[in-house]
Parts: structure tokens; C-alpha cells; sequence
């Protein structure tokens, strides 16, 4: 591609019904020309997470909205357009079915190329959009339905360095929550409460610390919180503020553990000839302020630049789409046929074993 490329981006593999215009110029700078996200929080926020089959009916009933108010945002008709991206997996199997049939659907109408896009590849290439991110770098990508160190060598290479064999982080958090008696979603709710809270008074496990593998596993940690609140019942506002803050404080220690050892190793490799490459996260768990603390200390120390893109492109959205749609074209990636089916479950490394219990049930990403 030698010329500015423009593409419409789709997403709705999860609770987000997102569209997005963006623009990609011969020099690999984007601009993002419309940006609509319209989240589902209210609907499930009574089942105390996402439920797939009101998500793919919500889906359904935003989505042509969504895409008519993108255009007109960006200024742009559909013809004005050089492709169409939208997310076809990994997800929830309704709502991605909707996204790619739209985005098949505006494509063949008008006549474009076609991309389907894995939604970790978007998560993964969004800092390059926003800062301008060279290959390779490293990302921690940390949201409801995944907990990943991947090494990002460029467009559609990636090599899994570490991910979770139960639940994903924000999982943790939003379980932690709830039997806590917070509300959803508990992320913001565990760092809110944690503020007041003594991180030292009660002492949780650091799951799977020592182990020469890179790998997470949150679903002790969050046993030992109930058994912690189960002993200390009925729970005072203390109480709780102090196991969130010993929760926190059990998560961060796993954070630094695993990602300085991902940054020594990538230091090791001699993988780049950056003098600061780039430790990238992404997902909503990485608007922690705590978490945040520890990897930019950790990547000070380590000779690495903290890339955070702004918090709204690291939670789930339509530009990463469009940009990854727009990164694949430009590294010469054939477009997709109208054919191409979405996928429940995806991972971004195909080399990559799939460990016992990993990913999700719900498959949030
Ligand atoms: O990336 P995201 O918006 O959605 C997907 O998972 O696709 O991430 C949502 C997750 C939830 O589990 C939420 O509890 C968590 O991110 N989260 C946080 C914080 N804000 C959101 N976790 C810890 N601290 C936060 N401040
Ligand atoms: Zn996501």
C-alpha cells in the first residue's frame, strides 16, 4: 500500500458494540476519524457478567446503527472507503457471527476487500497506532477474558510467552468482587476499596512464584480470599478494604514476577536493537493504578518504555479493528473471502500449546 488507506472497523466479540473509521498513511502513521462504542454494562450487569445470548441481541440491534454513525462522524461514504474490517474471533459465537455478517455484508455492497481480524492482534498492534510502537516489543495484555505475555514480532507473528491455566486477571478481580460483596464490574470497585486497606494484615498465596515458567494461575488466589473472608465473617468495611488490598498487592507481586522475568528474557534474546523497546499493555485491568505502578518501575529499572495507550483504546473497541485491518493490508496480507468463518476460540500463536483450562468459558478478551 503506498497511498493513505481508510478502513471501517467492527467489533462486537464481547459486551462492546463497537464501529470505527480510521486511516493508515503511507508511512505506517494513523488517524482515527470516528470512534463509537456503545457497551453493554447495564444489560448484564445484574448476572454479575456477560450473558451471550443478551449480548448477540444486543449486538443485533446496535450494530447498523453504530456503523451509519461511524461514517457519518468520519465524513466519509461507504464508497469513500479502500476495506472492511471486523473481528471474527476469539469470542462469543453470537455476537461475532453479527459483526462479521455486517462487515462481510458493507464489503460486498460496496465492493472492497474484506479482513477478518483476531481480536487479540487488534489489542496487540494498537500501540503502534497510538504511539507509534516498533516491532518487536513486548505485551501484557490483561483484560476480563485474557491474561497473556506475547511477543510481538510483527503483523501475525506472535509468540505466547505466558498465559493463564485458569481464570483471566480481571476475571479474578470481578470474582473477588462479588464475594465481597462489591459490585460488577470489581475491578475499579477492589482498587477503590484497597486505598483504605492494609495490604499486610492478611497474607495470600503468590501462585505458581519460583516456577521457570511464565505462565498465571488466579483461581487460588482467589480461593484464598474467600477462605480469608469466610474466617473473618461477618466482614467490617476494614475487613474488605484489606483484602482487596492484600489481593492487589498478591496480583502485582505475580505482575512483576512474571513480566521482569519476560523483560529479561527478551533483553536476553537480543530480540531487538531498540534502545528502549517497548513493554505494551493493554485490556481493562491495565487502568489499575497499582499494576501500573509496578511495571513502570519495572520497566525503568529494566531499560524498557512503558507504552499505555489512552484507557479507551486499551478496553474493547472498533478502531483496533480497523487497524489491524489496515496493518495486515499494508504488510501485503491477502483479503479474506466472504466464506471465512469466526472462531469461538483463536489464539494468536498457533505454535502455542493450549494449557489445561486456559482461555475461558465465556471468552471474553
Ligand atoms: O478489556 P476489558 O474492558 O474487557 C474485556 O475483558 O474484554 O476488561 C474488563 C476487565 C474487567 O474484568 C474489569 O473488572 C477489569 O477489566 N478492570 C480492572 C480495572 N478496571 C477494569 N481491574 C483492575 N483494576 C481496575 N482499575
Ligand atoms: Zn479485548
Amino acid at each position: 500500500m503506498n497511498k493513505k488507506s481508510v478502513f471501517l472497523g467492527i467489533e462486537s466479540s464481547c459486551d462492546e458494540t463497537a464501529a470505527a473509521i480510521v486511516a493508515r498513511d503511507a508511512d505506517g502513521r494513523g488517524e482515527i476519524l470516528a470512534d463509537v462504542v456503545l457497551s453493554q454494562l447495564e444489560e448484564h450487569a445484574a448476572f454479575g457478567g456477560v450473558v451471550p445470548e443478551i449480548a448477540a441481541r444486543a449486538h443485533v440491534e446496535a450494530m447498523d446503527r453504530l456503523i451509519a454513525e461511524a461514517l457519518e462522524r468520519s465524513g466519509l461514504s461507504l464508497c469513500e472507503l479502500d476495506g472492511v474490517a471486523a473481528t471474527i474471533g476469539p469470542g462469543l459465537i453470537g455476537g461475532l457471527i453479527v459483526g462479521a455478517m455486517s462487515g462481510k455484508a458493507m464489503a460486498y455492497a460496496a465492493n472492497k476487500p474484506f479482513y477478518g481480524v483476531n481480536h487479540l492482534e487488534g489489542h496487540a498492534l494498537t500501540a503502534r497506532l497510538t504511539n507509534g510502537v516498533k516491532f518487536p516489543f513486548l505485551m501484557l495484555l490483561v483484560s476480563g477474558g485474557h491474561t497473556q505475555i506475547v511477543l510481538v514480532k510483527g503483523v501475525g507473528q506472535y509468540e505466547r510467552w505466558g498465559t493463564t491455566i485458569d481464570d483471566a486477571l480481571g476475571e479474578a478481580f470481578d470474582k473477588t468482587a462479588k464475594l465481597l460483596g462489591l459490585g460488577y464490574p470489581g475491578g475499579p470497585q477492589v482498587e477503590a476499596a484497597a486505598k483504605t486497606g492494609d495490604p499486610k494484615r492478611i497474607a495470600l498465596p503468590r501462585p505458581m512464584k519460583g516456577e521457570a515458567r511464565l505462565d498465571f494461575s488466579f483461581s487460588g488466589l482467589k480461593t484464598a480470599v474467600r477462605q480469608a473472608a469466610q474466617n473473618l465473617a461477618p466482614l467490617s468495611e476494614q475487613d474488605v478494604a484489606d483484602l482487596c488490598a492484600a489481593f492487589q498487592l498478591a496480583v502485582a507481586e505475580t505482575l512483576q514476577d512474571r513480566v521482569g522475568r519476560s523483560l529479561a528474557r527478551f533483553k536476553a534474546e537480543g530480540l531487538s536493537a531498540e534502545d528502549r523497546p517497548a513493554l505494551v499493555v493493554a485490556g481493562g485491568v491495565a487502568a489499575n493504578s497499582a499494576i501500573r505502578a509496578v511495571l513502570t518501575s519495572l520497566c525503568d529499572g529494566q531499560g524498557f518504555a512503558f507504552v499505555a495507550p489512552p484507557f479507551r483504546l486499551c478496553t474493547d473497541n472498533a478502531v483496533m479493528i480497523a487497524w489491524a485491518g489496515l496493518e495486515r493490508a499494508a504488510a501485503g496480507f491477502p483479503a479474506n473471502g466472504f466464506d471465512m468463518p469466526v472462531r469461538s476460540r483463536w489464539p494468536l500463536d498457533a505454535k502455542a500449546a493450549a494449557l489445561i483450562g486456559s482461555g475461558r468459558k465465556g471468552a471474553k478478551a
